[in-house]
């Protein structure tokens, strides 16, 4: 049946029309023994595979659903989240670029349908960049001396992408734990590889929400933000965390809400020997952008904060 493809192109002279009908010879199930059994079920799968993807994945998807071979997020599930086999991803475009990752817009859903947006976040492996979490953030985790921790040592182009995989990991990780507690970070819908997709903070017409260091807060609403943050740090501290960047790049704000982003490289304050450094870092970091924007020290009062972030997290 599939031999008909190639039974489509006229005889020709040309050489790429001998070459394809050479092909076809090799193909004819009467010559099956040229091919070995390995060979026919790979050619199998990449006409299987062409045929699904080119020809039945409908107009503007650009692939189907990952879900099915994802890890998924936290329960209870959002109702948003969109988990039918059948459904179809397109990607919209970058919202942004950064060092370690590029976010994408994403819609997902059933074919007909408006669908949901996601924001896609894909750690990326280049050769020539350096995780800049890399070194002091690993500290305190553990791991096994493997082909795999050789490969990432090395750098080899494996060993980039499994460590852009363990970022991927990470922060999916630290995504559904924060969640479940309530933190205001987006619900983190699934893990594939280097690729998580999250729940897009923004408005139906794809405007992500501003970071904090593009917002002009009133005096009013900046005091309104800063209490906010206070209790994001709480929360954490209470769960012997710290962000690990913290800063107004990190946070969006998403109608009047204070969001945390960002999070593969969240401390355990405990367990890492500088946790207590990492936690004094992020207090000042988005601290000081509050100060920068108007709001008197007096009224954020930062040292008395980390006393008590520190002592929250058990280490006072
Ligand atoms: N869930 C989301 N909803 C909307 N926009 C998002 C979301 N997650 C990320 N973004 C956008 O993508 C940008 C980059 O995301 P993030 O900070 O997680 O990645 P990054 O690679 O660490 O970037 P950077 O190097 O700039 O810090 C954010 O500043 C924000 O503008
Ligand atoms: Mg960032």
């Amino acid at each position: 049946m599939r031999q008909h493809d190639f039974e489509e192109f006229p005889d020709s002279g040309d050489r790429s029309m001998r070459r394809r009908a050479r092909f076809k010879h090799e193909l004819d199930p009467a010559r099956r023994g040229r091919l070995t059994e390995g060979e026919r079920v790979r050619l199998a799968k990449l006409r299987d595979d062409a045929y699904t993807e080119a020809r039945l994945l409908p107009e503007g998807a650009d692939r189907w659903s990952t879900w099915d071979d994802a890890e998924h997020g936290p329960l209870p599930r959002p109702d948003w989240v969109r988990t039918e086999l059948a459904a179809v991803d397109a990607d919209l475009g970058v919202l942004k670029t950064g060092k370690e990752a590029d976010v994408h817009l994403l819609r997902r859903g059933l074919p007909g349908t408006a669908g949901t947006l996601h924001a896609a976040k894909r750690y990326r492996s280049d050769e020539h960049k350096l995780f800049h979490r890399d070194a002091g953030y690993l500290e305190g985790r553990r791991m096994r001396r493997s082909r795999e921790t050789r490969a990432m040592a090395n750098r080899t182009a494996f060993g980039r992408n499994l460590i852009a995989e363990q970022w991927a990991v990470a922060e999916f990780g630290a995504l559904s734990r924060l969640w479940t507690i309530g933190a205001p970070v987006p619900y983190p819908v699934q893990r594939n590889g280097t690729e998580l997709l999250l729940e897009f903070l923004g408005e139906d017409d794809g405007a992500a929400a501003p970071r904090l260091v593009e917002t002009r807060p009133s005096p009013d609403e900046l005091a309104e933000l800063w209490s906010q943050a206070v209790a994001v740090l709480e929360l954490l501290a209470s769960e012997g965390l710290a962000h690990g960047d913290l800063s107004a790049y990190n946070v969006l704000v998403h109608r009047g809400r204070l969001m945390v982003i960002d999070l593969p490289q969240v401390v355990d304050i405990v367990a890492n020997p500088a946790g207590a450094q990492f936690l004094a870092r992020d207090v000042r970091n988005l601290a000081g952008w509050f100060h920068s924007r108007g709001l008197a020290e007096h009224d954020t009062r930062t040292e008395e904060l980390m006393e008590e972030l520190t002592n929250m997290a058990g280490l006072g």
